[in-house]
């Protein structure tokens, strides 16, 4: 009895000491693009105990600790991607400048009291870092000349982006759903852990054909269109050429003309 007494006394401060400390609320973007900033907050309930300390890790690497005890209570540890702003930050915030994509992970809060007890509660939230370009994708092969009875044979790629875009190909304004015509290359990787993806589209030529490629990320968007005519003028081309043959043909008889005279002048 006196043993049961016993046990449920200690249960019952076990209960208090765990409802002492609670963090209230963690703040952690989920998704932000590379080269912007950010403030992680984090909440707590000390319910009258005294606070020992505030961690902030990444994947479970410790950047920044708050300790009301030391002058000044803020200090940052060095971890790739992450860059402490030390003066914007508090007992309850953290400010990070500069994103890069090695930003993105885990990002976990704990709030220890001071002793004798020293307990300590934990909470996480992961953060996405995307990159999204302000370039427009690019669309190759629309350059040679079609005519009426060639199929098109045209290639958007996206620009160096993090994650790679979802890409779309449309014709006259109607999105091209037909599979047959859409080569998919995947996703190739760039420098600084970016990537490209290239979408082929094969689709019958016709008088004038107005190619748009969309390359999406979430809700941002880029665009490019190219008009392709039918390669009407294509007699333009060898007539061209034939007129230049004579035109340097007459250019050479002139020359000719020209040496001859001259021999003949300096002859007499
Ligand atoms: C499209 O891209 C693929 C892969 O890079 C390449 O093999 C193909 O020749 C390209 N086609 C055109 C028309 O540029
Ligand atoms: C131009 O001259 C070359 C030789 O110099 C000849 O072979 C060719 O037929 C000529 N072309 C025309 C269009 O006169």
């Amino acid at each position: 009895m006196i043993i049961w007494c016993i046990m449920s006394i200690i249960c019952i401060l076990l209960i208090i000491i765990t409802i002492c400390l609670r963090i209230v609320g963690i703040s952690v973007p989920a998704l932000k693009q590379r080269g912007e900033s950010i403030t992680l907050t984090c909440d707590y309930d000390l319910e009258g105990s005294r606070l020992y300390s505030v961690k902030w890790y990444r994947d479970n690497e410790e950047f920044y600790r708050y300790m009301p005890r030391l002058t000044p209570p803020q200090h940052a540890h060095k971890l790739d991607g992450v860059k402490v702003d030390l003066e914007k930050c508090t007992a309850r915030r953290v400010h990070l400048r500069d994103l890069t994509l090695k930003s993105r992970g885990l990002y976990r809060c704990e709030v220890s009291e001071e002793a004798p007890s020293f307990h300590s509660a934990q909470t996480e939230a992961y953060m996405e870092v995307y990159y999204f370009p302000k370039e427009s994708p690019r669309i190759t092969g629309h350059e040679r000349p079609y005519a009426l009875e060639d199929l098109i044979d045209v290639n958007c790629t996206s620009a160096k982006s993090f994650p790679a875009p979802e890409l779309q190909w449309a014709i006259d304004g109607q999105k091209v759903t037909d599979r047959s015509w859409l080569t998919s290359y995947g996703a190739k990787p760039a420098p600084q852990g970016l990537l490209v993806t290239t979408l082929g589209l094969k689709a019958p030529m016709k008088e004038r054909l107005k190619l748009k490629c969309v390359a999406t990320i979430g809700t941002h968007r880029r665009e490019r269109t190219v008009v392709i005519e039918r390669n009407s003028g294509s007699w333009h081309k060898p007539f061209n050429l034939f007129i230049a043959i004579i035109i340097a043909n007459i250019t050479n008889v002139l020359t000719y003309c020209d040496t001859k005279n001259i021999v003949n002048k300096f002859s007499f």
